[in-house]
């Protein structure tokens, strides 16, 4: 398992825990998406590059810090990865938003894409590509492959919960993308869904089921 950063913050971890209670019904697991992405998100740019600045105070001047380097964008798998966004956007207002629809054959588990829409500038953009659920890996890889194809250079994968399957199909495939997840599930079942995990996100975050 390499490039995966688990988020152990405690209060990550409590909110997972609710996510995952099967009586947690569709607004407060909405609530409790967003709430950890902005969390997660505190993690996720914790490397973003900073300059120094002069900046008049109404008493003096202060040497301090912006945000230099690369500008962000996230990029929503569609459904879930809608449940993430807003999370992200408290922290990152100037973000701009991507979307890549793409739903999972339940025959094959291979994803099959319906939706693209970019900013135009992604290409000079740091991507943050945003999925509840890395279950085969097969979805999250696609939008990687997708974006690159784009010229997209710089990918980050954040999900709330990550399969080992899943981790090692972007270890293998994309060897450059870091993974940042709340929680690493060893196990699959036979209709391609994470075990324990937290059933169906898109289903629970719309209430489709
Ligand atoms: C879910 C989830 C991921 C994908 C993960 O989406 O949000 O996109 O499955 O599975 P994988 O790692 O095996 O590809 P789903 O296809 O159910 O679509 P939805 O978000 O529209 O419900
Ligand atoms: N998609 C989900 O929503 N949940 C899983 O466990 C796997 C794929």
């Amino acid at each position: 398992m390499n490039n995966v950063f688990v988020m152990d913050h405690p209060l990550i971890q409590h909110k997972i825990s609710l996510l995952r209670d099967k009586n947690t019904q569709t607004k407060e697991f909405r609530e409790l998406v967003s709430e950890i992405s902005m969390l997660m998100g505190f993690e996720v740019t914790r490397n973003m590059p900073l300059k120094e600045v002069e900046i008049e105070t109404p008493v003096g001047v202060a040497r301090t810090k912006v945000i230099s380097g690369k500008k962000l964008g996230i990029v929503p798998i569609l459904r879930a990865g809608l449940g993430m966004v807003d999370g992200m956007l408290k922290l990152l207002p100037m973000a701009k938003v991507g979307h890549i629809g793409l739903y999972r054959d339940p025959e094959t588990l291979q994803p099959v894409e319906y939706y693209c829409k970019l900013p135009c500038d992604i290409v000079e953009r740091e991507i943050v590509v945003l999925d509840p659920m890395l279950a085969t890996g097969g979805s999250a890889s696609a939008a990687i492959k997708y974006l690159k194809e784009k010229g997209v250079t710089s990918i980050k994968l954040m999900c709330l919960i990550a399969s080992l399957d899943g981790i090692k199909k972007i270890n293998d495939e994309h060897p450059d993308v870091l993974i940042y997840c709340a929680a690493v599930d060893d196990k699959l079942n036979e209709h391609g869904y994470i075990l324990p995990g937290l059933g169906d996100a898109g289903d629970r975050l719309f209430g489709t089921k």
